[in-house]
């Protein structure tokens, strides 16, 4: 792949060329490599003809292109998404001479409809063969897609989407081979014109004093059902919901009837978390316009997220809420750009990437005082700005005004796609001031995380020319408060 075209992110994931939609197979082998496999066209920059790419990484941000790992059988068919598991067990018998065995259980899509395949693989998940068996699950249906596999007890659990009857079934089997219906999660949250990408997984909970430290051996855990819906999505396509509840071996019960969006940006959709991990990874972008971003002139369409390890934090009356923190970053933490130790009432200029751009990350922490009633104009910006082009995407926090502690991003002031579903501004509030605002922007794709992932906003942007200097600021802080900055450029795991 060529991935020196100006809006090819630097550290977020994105293939060698072509499309790339959901995030599918993640998964740790017993090295300690993690793989990302993804949906994925490999011969043209729009999606079809969806094979599974693959590619690995030490690290979650210095990725390997590997090979294609699965294959359609025929040019009317599509493999579909799914996960993987490892089976050192060999329930599957499939590997009766290994502990590391690799399954991967996935939709075949044909004309006539949707069923469920597995395949397995003897050298940790770079090549696989079909199931003489296939399909392992087939209900007649065109709608009945996205198997997520997870371990509970002696059994596998399977939640899989009836897309067009807004259910989630869960299955069980003793060997993935043979699964039993064992209950339907259904109607919850917004509906959309879709579910998709179902994910059930089981996480800690931390206290929600904001910190990331705190995780004990016998930390508790609870679990969460995720959600993704297209199009339909309360800003328009897609989106994915989350759903704090209760899971015991073969039934979900969402501990109430809110829905949750896991993003408040439009670009984060189809994510899903490594088998037996709490981390994951989002396809960044939106199904209402992926199909037409500019990057296609550069030979390829759509990034992942970040990796984010993801916790559980009770907040009391509103329940469980996730948050999603940036993954170690330490790999590729590159030069310091500024620790600035007080920007209170004041700002500052950073330029990054010697006119071409880079990854750059910045790092916000607040303190103000507690008790104080702030001026209608006490905000945080922060600005990232072309050389000559002049255009910025802008982003900030409001700490009073008619909408109190409320983050915002606006990717309006870019000249590189225009399009009336490419929404300009986004915003999401909070009961409390932040603490914490981290950023990420990476040529084509920016994210903005609060409180170590308490919200995350996932924002592509096409600026014409590379985003070059960044300016932060406050104004109208109350004496008393405390900011400080860093801002550091990140290796380019591309060079
Ligand atoms: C979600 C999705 C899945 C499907 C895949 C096809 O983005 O529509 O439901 O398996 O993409 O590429």
């Amino acid at each position: 792949g060529d991935y020196t075209g100006p809006l090819r992110p630097r550290v977020h994931y994105s293939p060698p060329k072509g499309f790339m939609n959901d995030p599918n197979g993640l998964f740790k082998d017993s090295n300690g490599t993690w793989h990302l496999y993804y949906q994925y066209n490999p011969t043209d920059v729009v999606a079809g003809n969806q094979h599974w790419g693959h590619a690995t990484s030490p690290d979650l941000y210095t990725w390997t292109n590997q090979p294609i790992a699965l294959f359609p059988p025929n040019s009317t068919s599509g493999v579909f998404s799914g996960s993987i598991v490892t089976d050192p067990g060999n329930t599957s018998g499939f590997f009766p001479n290994t502990t590391n065995g690799v399954v991967a259980i996935y939709t075949l899509n044909t004309p006539e409809k949707q069923t469920q395949e597995i395949a397995y693989s003897f050298d940790d998940g770079y090549t696989f063969t079909p199931y003489a068996g296939n399909p392992v699950l087939d209900v007649n249906s065109k709608q009945f897609r996205d198997p997520k596999v997870v371990r509970y007890g002696d059994n596998w659990v399977m939640v899989i989407a009836f897309a067009a009857e807004y259910v989630i079934g869960i299955y069980t089997s003793p060997d993935l081979k043979t699964w039993t219906h064992a209950s339907n999660v259904s109607h919850v949250g917004f509906l959309g014109v879709q579910y998709e990408c179902p994910n059930l997984v089981e996480l800690p909970i931390r206290s929600g004093d904001n910190s990331s430290n705190g995780r004990g051996a016998d930390e508790e855990k609870g679990w969460v059902l995720t959600i993704s819906i297209n199009p339909g999505a309360p800003l328009g396509g897609s989106i994915t919901q989350y759903f704090p509840g209760e899971f015991n071996g073969t039934h979900f019960t969402p501990h109430d009837g809110a829905t949750r969006l896991s993003n408040f940006g439009k670009d984060d959709y189809a994510g899903q978390f490594f088998y037996n991990q709490s981390v994951s990874i989002g396809w960044a972008s939106n199904w209402e316009y992926t199909n037409l971003v500019p990057t296609a002139k550069e030979g390829w369409r759509s990034s992942m997220t970040l990796p984010r390890e993801n916790y559980l934090v009770d907040t009391g009356v509103k329940g469980w809420e996730l948050v999603q923190e940036i993954y170690d970053l330490q790999p590729i933490v590159s030069n310091n750009l500024t620790s600035s130790r007080n920007l209170v009432n004041t700002s500052q200029e950073v330029g990054f990437g010697d006119g071409n751009g880079t990854a750059v990350y910045f790092d916000l922490n607040i303190t103000l005082p507690t008790n104080i009633t702030f001026s209608p104009y006490a905000s945080i910006n922060f600005t990232f700005s072309t050389a000559s082009s002049g255009e910025q995407l802008k982003g900030g926090y409001i700490l009073a005004g008619a909408t109190p502690y409320t983050i915002w991003v606006d990717r309006g002031k870019t000249n590189g796609f225009e399009y009336p579903l490419f929404t300009e501004k986004f915003s999401a509030s909070q009961l409390k001031p932040a603490q914490r605002i981290q950023g990420i922007i990476d040529k084509s794709l920016s994210e903005i995380y609060v409180d170590n992932g308490a919200l995350v906003g996932t924002v592509d942007v096409y600026p014409t020319a590379p985003f070059t200097k960044l300016s932060v600021g406050t104004g109208d802080l109350p004496e008393g408060s405390n900011v400080s900055l860093e801002v550091w450029e990140l290796k380019d795991t591309w060079a």
